[in-house]
């Protein structure tokens, strides 16, 4: 199933709280914005300190193709095993890129953006905004047990194929918020079925917790785009800093001059350069949320099913539960044990959910000890 929603009538859809979330309380645990909880922060604080002498801060940081802006450049060419830093564009987090993407296709040129539901609604409102269309293909029923949520191949490109103004299509994989990764194949059928005018943006936010990373087809589709981001495994949410993968020149010209000429800060860059030196080190403790996050998952299970049903199955630093009882679970985790999870009212038709973020192991025993207390009252 496909819907179409277009243009200006279209509400901005950020997703709400039920109640706000006093981010200032003392003892809050953020397990709702899938940041980094897990990796130590003396890690990051060594970045800082490594960094904070290495520029003036009087001065502009370098433009993007010298100083500390290509090096990054460089640097995450090689993590992503591309030829040349060219192959590398970077922006002011995932979202400002996202933004730009839906800018420089959509806005002058009036385009559509095909997407799936749920999914990262940072495409919604950007393609909104710049007042484009938007086709969105509802995630249907999976072989794959107890996930409700599995990528409608056909008609994600017949939904590509039905006009020549589909611009983009965005595909966040593993996705938020279910959580999964699609199959690789599913990805080559896509990227072999839908037009070589559509832009495929394929966002790897999550991807240093998975299993596999669809860079390699970057060879095969000039027109396939990945889009990632410092926020979540490298822990430098606060710094926004993210990147485009492409080998597409014409495109990254086109990216060039939409992007602002300055628009990371030079001590962003220093940390990151700082990071992807100690990335073997970074890379483990994403293994280990992975590890804590399937631990999570099976002692989440234990809980009555007729309250909450776990996705089995998450390739992110989240987990995703749906229970009829999600808004008042919600609050009270936040009113009687300060921690603050994402509610997600009705991602399927008539269930709600709640996405946990992944959190250390006493963070993690915290939450599952309040879910059970909250299990046996409501
Ligand atoms: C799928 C996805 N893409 C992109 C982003 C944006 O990341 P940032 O703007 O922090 O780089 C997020 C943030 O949560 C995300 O979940």
């Amino acid at each position: 199933m496909a819907r179409t929603l277009s243009k200006v009538k279209q509400p901005l859809r950020y997703e709400q709280s039920p109640i706000e979330i006093d981010y200032t309380l003392k003892g809050l645990v953020r397990m709702n914005l899938n940041e980094n909880l897990v990796l130590p922060k003396r890690i990051l604080e060594d970045a800082y300190f490594a960094s904070e002498s290495k520029f003036d801060p009087r001065n502009y940081p370098s433009e993007l193709d010298c100083g500390e802006m290509k090096s990054l450049r460089e640097e995450l060419a090689r993590y992503c095993q591309c030829k040349s830093w060219k192959n590398i564009l970077l922006g002011s987090g995932g979202d400002q890129l996202i933004d730009l993407l839906c800018q420089m296709k959509l806005r002058i040129q009036g385009g559509t953006l095909v997407t799936v539901r749920p999914s990262f609604s940072m495409y919604y409102v950007n393609a909104i905004k710049a007042g484009g269309n938007v086709i969105e293909v509802q995630l249907g029923k999976s072989s794959c047990e107890g996930s409700p949520f599995k990528l409608d191949v056909p008609n994600l490109v017949r939904a590509c194929k039905s006009s020549a103004n589909v611009k983009i299509l965005a595909l966040v994989s593993p996705n938020n918020p279910t959580g999964i990764q699609y199959d690789i194949e599913h990805m080559k059928e896509i990227l072999d079925a839908v037009p070589p005018s559509v832009l495929v943006v394929l966002d790897e936010a999550y991807v240093e917790y998975a299993s596999y990373s669809a860079k390699q087809l970057l060879n095969a589709h000039p027109n396939l785009v990945i889009l990632r981001t410092f926020s979540k495994a490298f822990g430098l949410a606060s710094q926004r800093i993210g990147y485009l993968a492409t080998l597409n020149e014409e495109f990254a010209k086109e990216f060039d001059s939409f992007q602002a000429p300055f628009p990371l800060n030079s001590l962003a860059v220093f940390m990151a350069l700082e990071l992807l030196k100690k990335r073997e080190d970074i890379l483990g403790y994403a293994r280990q949320t992975s590890r804590l996050r399937d631990n999570l998952i099976e002692d989440l299970m234990r809980l009555d099913h007729r309250l909450l049903r776990v996705i089995p199955k998450s390739e992110t630093n989240f987990v995703l539960v749906g229970s009829k009882k999600a808004k008042t679970i919600f609050t009270s985790l936040l009113s009687r044990y300060r921690i603050a999870v994402k509610y997600m009212p009705k991602l399927e038709q008539d269930s709600d959910f709640l996405r946990i973020t992944v959190g250390t192991e006493e963070q993690n025993l915290h939450l599952r000890d309040a879910l059970y207390a909250i299990a046996k009252e409501v």
